[in-house]
């Protein structure tokens, strides 16, 4: 094994155009971690905040005027190759994926040290490429509609922002159970959205989804741009409003309603990687796959974090550091 590795470099705040793809320190895993070699990974909302540091607000936990971990990344699939002190879960040669946010960062290269409880064991046949593509938006999907939104068969369900990771596994999920599913997003999305099956598109930028004269069960929302008393108009009665993420201050808005009784409406906080394993049948049976957009190869990482940004991607943005 040699000292240096590929990995993508953030050594300061700044537009993805400025990350360096170059060498780096080959990382040596510490108490409780292993050392991953990175089969593929893929591009998340953390990245994107990382990078460029915004909002600020996210630099109390990324490092205050520059990353505190240089190589961006929190989600991949790969191969332990080493392990370290105390370390128990893997042996050298199993095959991991996970959702690392919980542990640092770092998937954006060749090799990553990882705690091991930000692992867990890849499933049989289930290919790198897959499998960075879903454990950060199948847990959030699930989380959020399943064990929060407590979806009942045949329900009427609206995604916001349905065209990303988490919209995508949200709407195999529901139709799964025979729902009804709308999906809001906008592009050349909407046309993609309709092959992957949803029941009706709108276009965020003409519509405004809780003006339509339309009643939902249940409203997962990726984007959160929209009042507590907004989100009220487009449930139904006994309906339940769950936000994945978005803008901070709305977020804070539903906190203070919750205090103040509006019982309908929750916000997820996420549990990396917690139902992977009860969920792998699904997996492997093809109930559930990620939208994948990719695979790309690691030097186009620097551009690929922009076009996720933009929000130009359809799914899951996956990266394969080692072509399969
Ligand atoms: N709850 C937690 O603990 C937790 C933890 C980690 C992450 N998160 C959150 O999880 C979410 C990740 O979702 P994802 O990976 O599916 O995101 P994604 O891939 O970026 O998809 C979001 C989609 O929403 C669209 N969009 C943008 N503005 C919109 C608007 N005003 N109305 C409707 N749609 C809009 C975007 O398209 P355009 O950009 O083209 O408009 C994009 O297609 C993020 O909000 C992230 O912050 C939550």
């Amino acid at each position: 094994m040699s000292a240096t590795m590929q990995a993508v470099l953030c050594n300061r705040y700044g537009p993805p155009e400025e990350l360096v793809v170059g060498e780096a320190p080959m990382p040596v895993p510490g108490e409780r971690q292993v050392l991953v070699r990175v089969h593929a990974t893929a591009v998340n909302d953390y990245d994107w905040s990382l990078v460029r540091g915004k909002p600020a607000i996210y630099r109390l936990m990324f490092g205050l005027t520059r990353p505190k971990r240089p190589v961006p990344g929190m989600e991949l699939a790969g191969v332990v190759e080493a392990v370290g002190p105390n370390s128990s879960k893997f042996r050298v040669g199993d095959r991991v994926y996970g959702d690392i946010s919980e542990h640092g960062f770092g998937t954006f290269a060749e090799y990553c040290a990882v705690h091991e409880d930000g692992l867990v064991p890849l499933p049989d046949g289930l290919s790198f490429v897959f499998a960075a593509a879903t454990p950060h938006a199948l847990e959030l999907a699930y989380q959020a509609l399943i064990q929060i939104a407590k979806l009942k068969d045949r329900e009427r369900v609206l995604l916001n922002g349905a065209g990303g990771g988490v919209g995508t596994f949200c709407l195999q999920l529901a139709k799964r159970q025979g729902c009804e599913v709308w999906g809001v997003d906008t592009g050349p999305k909407l046309e993609a959205m309709k092959t992957l099956g949803f029941d009706r598109v709108i276009d965020y930028r003409e519509t405004d989804f809780t003006r339509l004269d339309e009643r939902f069960d249940v409203v997962v929302d990726m984007k959160t741009t929209r009042s507590p008393r907004a989100h009220a108009r487009a449930l139904a009665p006994d309906g339940r409003y769950v936000t994945v993420g978005g803008e901070l201050q709305r977020l804070l808005q539903l906190l203070l309603g919750r205090l103040f009784g509006r019982k309908d409406q929750h916000i997820l906080p996420l549990k990396p990687n917690r139902d992977l394993e009860a969920l792998a049948p699904l997996l492997q049976h093809g109930t559930l796959k990620p939208v994948i957009d990719g695979p790309h190869p690691l030097s186009e990482t620097p551009r690929l974090i922009r076009y996720f940004g933009e929000g130009r991607h359809t799914g899951k943005v996956v990266v394969a550091v080692r072509p399969e």
